[in-house]
């Protein structure tokens, strides 16, 4: 019975207060809507748009952000729940560790791991391609050799300016979270401003004989591109991974939550619904969709402004992302399941210094030799497979703790968590079988790993 051992929710609290090593408090409901903005546009609107309406959806693309967009919501809302009942570091994985006991937290944690490390590699690599294509209208081509992932087939051996943001980005974390939310504050206003920027000049070329025909590849290409656009939702979550940051978790982490997935999920459908009025679905295929479909319509200025503003509102996600994995780390290893050197705070800078580095090195050299495609399959699969485990948390938790505060408490319930766990699991069949062989792979690792090392040096493994 020792796997399904829980935290109490009460030590947990209290561990967090006492605990000398403790975060700084210093974020508000407006930061941390804005570090949830900050996580989910990216590369999925950015980049997977475009790729999706060509091979699987065409203009039923939109549908598809309302199927990901409508599992995302009813998972949020379980999450905003979880994160107002357990204000502490660590996202779903703590959540778990106090309704569904350790060996479901592990499982969760180490799907998040998948999620945030790797989702930061694959947001790297769409950077890169926003990047370059901004270079090009300068008229500066980055040698191939270096400008893409793994693929001497195409002469191309290593993504050099993914690599190089994703250091940049976790030279800045290590530095301090107070400095990066106001930086991350300042570059999600420009990602809006350059969206919003988009659907105003855009409406105006969209014709509706695009449109059609709107579903190309039938309903089951709609399915599967929502698996595919769901990860242009992940990210929100990265919200409540701040919750030992935040001044009035209680209240302020479902308002971060809700209000910046509402605010993506309109802006997707939206942008989305113009994208495939203005440029016909087949010719999409290309890394720069949203600057491309401006071009397309003669508009180069707006497209380089697009460009710009795409290579900031990517930079917010690395740093949404890179965070929220050294803060799941953190969490993980104050619990004993690992290290301990993953929780070690710096003593001028308040951040886990050597964790930061850790993720960020190993992100950056994912994100330099694995092709996008690959890796932001396998971050959905992730994704979803610890939301539905959350949202199973949220009944668990509503029976074996009735009585516990809820700041939040999610409408529905139980029928809101049975939905969003369906939902989930739903996407993750859409998904490929060589997705699938990983992720098992990558959780098969994780269970020996707990085995070996976590269950016997779990705190409730010393306190037992
Ligand atoms: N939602 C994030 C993105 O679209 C991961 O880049």
């Amino acid at each position: 019975m020792s796997l399904f051992r829980k935290k109490s929710i009460s030590t947990l609290l209290k561990e967090t207060e006492k605990n000398n090593q403790s975060l700084k408090k210093v974020l508000g409901p407006l930061d941390l809507t804005f570090l949830g903005i900050g996580g989910i546009i990216g590369t999925g609107i950015f980049v997977l748009t475009g790729v999706t309406a060509a091979q699987h959806a065409g203009p039923a693309l939109v549908i598809s952000f309302i199927l990901a967009g409508i599992a995302c919501v009813f998972a949020g809302l379980c999450y905003a729940e979880f994160a107002s009942s357990v204000p502490v570091a660590g996202s779903a994985y703590t959540y778990s560790y106090a309704s569904l006991g350790e060996i479901i937290a592990w499982i969760i944690g180490w799907d998040l791991i998948l999620e945030y490390g790797l989702a930061a590699s694959a947001v790297s690599a769409g950077w890169s391609g926003y990047f370059q294509s901004l270079l090009s209208g300068f008229g500066v081509h980055i040698p191939t050799v270096i400008s893409s992932a793994w693929n001497p087939a195409k002469g191309t051996y290593f993504d050099l300016p993914a690599i190089v943001i994703v250091l940049l980005i976790t030279f800045l974390l290590s530095r301090g979270v107070k400095e990066s939310t106001r930086v991350n504050n300042l570059i999600v206003f420009i990602k809006l401003i350059v969206v919003v920027l988009f659907i105003i000049v855009g409406a105006g070329y969209v014709k509706p004989s695009n449109w059609t025909p709107f579903m190309p590849f039938g309903f089951s290409g709609v399915a599967t591109g929502a698996a595919t656009v769901f990860f242009a939702y992940i990210g929100f979550d990265a919200v409540s991974t701040a919750a030992e940051e935040v001044k009035r978790p209680q209240r302020d982490l479902p308002i971060g939550i809700i209000a910046s997935l509402v605010i993506c999920t309109v802006l997707y459908i939206v942008v989305s619904g113009i994208l495939t009025g203005i440029v016909p679905y087949s010719q999409l295929n290309v890394k720069n969709p949203v600057s491309f479909a401006m071009i397309f319509v003669h508009q180069n200025w707006v497209a380089g402004f697009i460009s710009l503003g795409a290579i900031c509102g990517i930079t917010t996600v690395l740093l949404v992302m890179i965070y929220g994995q050294t803060r799941i780390f953190y969490a993980m290893s104050r619990d004993g399941l690992l290290p301990k050197a993953f929780s070690t705070v710096h003593p001028r800078f308040k951040t886990p210094y050597g964790s930061t580095w850790l993720t960020g090195i190993i992100a950056a050299l994912v994100g330099g030799f694995v092709p996008l495609d690959v890796l932001a399959d396998l971050v959905s699969i992730g994704t979803l497979a610890a939301f539905a485990l959350v949202s199973i948390g949220v009944i668990v938790l509503r029976r074996t703790q009735p009585d516990l505060p809820r700041a939040f408490r999610a409408p529905g319930v139980p029928f809101t968590p049975i939905v969003s766990a369906i939902a989930c699991v739903y996407l993750m069949i859409q998904l490929r079988a060589i997705t699938w062989e990983a992720f098992l792979i990558w959780f098969i690792i994780g269970l020996l790993v707990y085995a070996f090392y976590g269950r016997t040096h779990s705190e409730l493994h010393s306190k037992a």
